[in-house]
């Protein structure tokens, strides 16, 4: 029985991991291409995200970074798999999907409603060129196609699926096309689609697994699409790790028994610029909010710094008897910041002037628009609304509120219970509420579910009508918009944007230790590190070392909590 690929007449085992071009900065890419070949990997594999590609409907944004990346694979010695998605899930905002169509469509998208899947096939246009070009048939690295992601742990409509696949067949796809889902019976029906391969994805246990894949699919090749060597980590919680011997030995079973397997993640790299996505908790997925930190190491065998980790060692020796030939040397570490450099962040403004400056139109409504509606992907929306009056103090609640407000009363800033109640409040008030938006849902029945005030203003029983709303996208914070800010000097007090310089020496891969106490987003030379947050448990964020010149750098901070200091300090990566 072909337990194995066929690739250009030979039998192959992939040894794949992922790796995903948007979490790493592109003059890492080759790098962490070497690190995957010198553990032991013939393979690397990537999500496609499309909302990072497709700002808004028709608009794009870089399209061809997934081709460079396919090449950089390719020069690098492996193979690759495309995961086109449209859904991917990976921990990223709304698990790849564009706001601006999960905001109209809510449960319609994943399905084979019109609407959807004309979205998908315009997208699928001008995506896949980059992937059919790039196909091992045509000298390229591709040897795999993913049709949509863990499709059966979400729903069940097969013509979707099969539209998805006759979409990619269509678009010039020859590649042999596979699907991965859990290794459960209600997920392989769900998910699997005629004509692709199926593939199990799970973090142990593997004999257990492909038994039950081979009940579905009792030929083909074998494979783990998806061994979860690490884990992801959640703000407010304890850190997710996985221990290397473990972990070895899992991956050495999958082996054992003659599969294929793609590490999940080999590198996984940083959600930079706030595309972190969020879970929803409890065993039916639609309890608490709980969203993804920036750094997406995963405890992964190469660490988010690129350095080989125990995890590394202990993989690349269970890799080797499968490996033809010698294993390459585990190449050099990109150079690290030569010394500590600190800075104050000596110029800022208040967040309703930097919202004046850079947020989009102001919109009366009688009920809050939501993000979507405000057209906000990442950032957050101020509702304005006014309390009628004379009127006894009630409760006022804000329901449906997604994720984080911070509220003022007549100026005054009041606390806000995680259940969106004020207190009791009187009239006539004027009230001011910042929203935030803390990462889409990226797995999960919520998937897709909406930002902002969702559920109205209550006043006791009464809707409070008549809200003024408007939105700070993150993205519009641009070098140009930036240096057109009304900016005073100081470092000023509580929320707001904040700049600075820091002198670099030698630059190289750092860490930047964020304004403590705070909450926000953080720059350096305008590229965007992603959230900071004194909850934890990721205190420091990576400065991959392309981002830094030698002399002076630019630093911003949009604070949103109110820092207990406008100071920041880079560190040098310890090198592995
Ligand atoms: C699933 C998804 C991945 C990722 C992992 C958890 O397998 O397919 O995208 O979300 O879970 O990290």
């Amino acid at each position: 029985m072909q337990q194995h690929f066929l690739i250009d007449g030979r039998q192959v085992r992939l040894l794949s991991g992922a790796l995903h071009y948007f979490r790493v900065h592109e003059q890492h890419w080759d790098h962490r291409l070497r690190m995957l070949r010198a553990m032991g990997l013939n393979c690397v594999e990537t999500y496609v995200p499309w909302n990072l590609h497709e700002p808004s409907p028709g608009t794009y944004h870089d399209i061809s970074a997934l081709g460079r990346f396919l090449d950089a694979a390719h020069a690098a010695g492996l193979w690759a798999i495309v995961r086109p998605g449209p859904y991917s899930c990976g921990e990223w905002e709304n698990g790849g999907l564009p706001h601006w169509l999960t905001g109209p469509l809510g449960s319609r998208v994943r399905t084979s409603d019109p609407e959807f899947l004309g979205a998908v096939e315009r997208w699928f246009d001008v995506l896949l060129p980059q992937v059919v070009a790039r196909e091992t048939g045509r000298g390229g690295p591709v040897i795999l196609v993913q049709v949509e992601n863990e499709y059966g742990s979400y729903g069940s409509d097969a013509a979707y699926l099969e539209a998805l696949a006759d979409g990619l067949r269509e678009r010039g796809v020859t590649v042999p096309l596979f699907t991965s889902d859990g290794p459960a019976d209600h997920m392989l029906t769900g998910g699997s689609v005629a004509g692709a391969l199926a593939t199990v994805n799970f973090g142990s246990g593997a004999k257990a697994a492909f038994e039950t894949l081979r009940r579905h699919q009792p030929e083909g090749p074998l494979m783990c699409a998806e061994f979860w060597c690490g884990w992801f980590s959640h703000w407010g919680e304890e850190p997710v790790t996985r221990e290397a011997g473990d972990a070895a030995e899992a991956l050495r079973e999958i082996l054992e028994c003659g599969a294929s397997v793609n590490l999940y993640m080999a590198h996984g790299g940083t959600n930079f610029a706030g595309w972190a996505g969020a879970n929803r908790g409890g065993e039916d997925h639609r309890g608490v909010l709980q969203p993804d930190v920036t750094s997406y190491d995963y405890d992964a065998p190469v660490d988010e710094f690129g350095r080989p980790t125990a995890k590394f060692w202990a993989f690349r020796e269970v890799l080797a008897p499968y490996v033809d030939g010698e294993l390459p040397e585990v190449p050099d570490a990109p150079p690290v910041l030569g010394r500590v450099a600190d800075a104050e962040l000596g110029e800022w403004a208040p967040l309703s002037e930097v919202l004046g400056a850079l947020g989009g139109p102001e919109r009366v409504a009688s009920v809050p628009p939501s993000f979507e509606e405000l057209d906000v992907d990442r950032g957050l929306v101020r509702y304005r609304v006014d309390i009628p009056g004379p009127r006894e103090p009630y409760q006022l609640r804000l329901h449906g509120l997604r994720d984080l407000a911070v509220a003022y009363v007549d100026g005054e800033r009041v606390p806000v219970g995680d259940d969106g109640s004020l207190g009791e409040v009187p009239g006539p008030v004027a009230m001011e509420i910042w929203v935030e938006s803390l990462g889409r849902v990226n797995y999960g029945p919520l998937l897709g579910e909406t930002k902002g005030i969702t559920g109205g203003i209550l006043h006791e029983r009464q809707y409070v009508h008549g809200v003024r709303a408007q939105g700070l996208r993150l993205d519009a914070f641009t070098p140009e918009a930036v240096a057109a800010l009304p900016l005073r000097a100081g470092t000023g007090a509580g929320r707001g944007f904040h700049r600075g310089t820091v002198t670099v020496g030698e630059p190289g891969d750092a860490v930047l230790v964020p304004p403590a106490g705070g909450r926000g987003f953080v720059w350096v030379n305008g590229f965007c590190l992603g959230r900071y947050w004194a909850i934890g448990p990721q205190r420091e964020l990576y400065v991959p070392g392309p981002v830094l010149r030698e002399g002076e750098n630019e630093i911003w901070a949009l604070e949103l909590e109110g820092a207990d200091s406008a100071a920041v300090s880079l560190r040098p990566v310890v090198p592995a």
